[in-house]
């Protein structure tokens, strides 16, 4: 059980720089997430902790330790990668003893703790098989034993799930949670799947281009996104961003967008949505550009009364079980929306929503306006 602070860390590989003054903190025994899209230098930061690669400046504690210019072995830290790289001859059981063995744990001790280790996960059926006797998910859970059983103070995954097909990688995810809650090692984990950042993480750090863009709580992060950036790579469907004018009417400010007939269906699609005012420190002008986010869950079909916010003609309807996913256009702008099955909406019909939650952003800085 570890603190772990990176304050300024930067990485240059010859003349790429891939991070740039990243400053990060997990507390004692939280779960971190770091999510980004590819390339924008998650595993390179993990390596740095791991010891594996250098830093170019800034430094890395563990606790009271500077641990900036250490070796990995002296750093009591464990990495669980994509790849299991499990040693092919050897049992499970001594896949989760080796590296006990190779520190020169005696005997009885490494029995005792891979017999306690498989116990926690499951493998005791397991123990003398070989690696290729294995599925997926029964692989990926030794070569997390493997971690474990060692009883690093902090535990570096990087994205031990992604060779999993879609529901083993949940099983897998709620026991690697699990784990976590037992043992309460403090746990940094890698990822770009936005699923397994929000479920697993208690603290989560969006990556982009090697700069923290935001951190906090997955329920922060994801119901106040700083950027647009941030609020567009968390969500699924992906939020909608439309570009739109406020117009001041009386005590009310609108943000609006009429777009002529040159939606998918050829008809004229509009925004007029209500600007909570109270909501947001930023005082809106008249004729003021400002980009609108919506959640595709964000909406609701209008009821009788009043004018539709977000009015468009609907092209393509996905039935996706519990809820149907319409697309349409405003202009240019493709907009999803996800509405319950029994609206019945279909394609070609033209669908009046209330927005019910809007964010919206500086169009050039892409920064949230709040
Ligand atoms: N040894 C290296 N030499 C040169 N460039 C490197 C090296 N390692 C990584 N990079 C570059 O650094 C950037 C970040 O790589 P990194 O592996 O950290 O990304 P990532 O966020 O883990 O991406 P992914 O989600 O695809 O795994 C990439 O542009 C990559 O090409
Ligand atoms: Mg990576």
């Amino acid at each position: 059980m570890v603190e772990v602070r990176v304050d300024a860390i930067e990485k240059r590989f010859g003349s790429t720089q891939v991070l740039r003054g990243i400053d990060i903190h997990v507390p004692d025994g939280a779960f971190a997430v770091l999510v980004g899209p590819s390339g924008c230098g998650k595993s390179t930061l993990l390596r740095l902790l791991a010891g594996l690669e250098e830093a170019t400046a800034g430094s890395i504690r563990f606790g009271a330790r500077d641990v900036t210019q250490l070796e990995p072995r002296a750093r009591d830290v464990a990495m669980v990668f994509q790849s299991y790289a499990l040693y092919p001859h050897l049992t499970v059981r001594q896949n989760l003893g080796f590296g006990l063995k190779i520190r020169g744990t005696d005997k009885a001790t490494i029995r005792a703790r891979v017999d306690e280790v498989a116990g926690m996960l499951g493998l005791e059926a397991l123990l003398d098989r070989y690696p290729r006797a294995l599925s997926g998910g029964q692989r990926q859970r030794v070569a997390m034993g493997r971690a474990i059983v060692r009883r690093p103070a902090l535990f570096l995954f990087d994205e031990p799930l992604s060779n999993l097909d879609a529901k083993l990688r949940a099983q897998v995810r709620v026991e690697i949670r699990r784990q976590h809650d037992q043992l309460s090692a403090t746990s940094i984990y890698v990822t770009h799947d936005q699923v397994e950042a929000m479920t697993l993480a208690d603290v989560m750090f969006v990556l982009n281009a090697g700069k923290v863009e935001q951190y906090g709580s997955p329920a922060e992060v994801y119901g106040r996104p700083a950027t647009r950036f941030v609020a567009g790579f968390l969500g699924s469907p992906a939020m909608n961003f439309i570009e739109a004018t406020v117009e001041r009417a009386g005590a009310r400010a609108y943000a609006t967008t009429t777009t002529a007939a040159t939606g998918a269906e050829g008809d004229a699609a509009t925004l007029r949505v209500a600007i909570p005012e109270g909501q947001f420190k930023h005082r809106f002008q008249d004729g003021e550009r400002v980009t609108v986010g919506i959640r595709p869950h964000d909406v609701a079909l209008a009821r009788g009364d009043g004018a539709p916010e977000l009015e468009f003609t609907s092209g393509l309807v996905e039935l996706l079980g519990p809820e149907l996913q319409a697309h349409g256009q405003l202009g240019e702008t493709p907009v999803t929306v996800c509405l319950a099955t029994d609206s019945q909406a279909r394609r070609g019909q033209r669908l009046r929503l209330r927005v019910e939650h809007l964010h919206l952003f500086d169009p050039d800085t892409g920064a949230s306006l709040r």
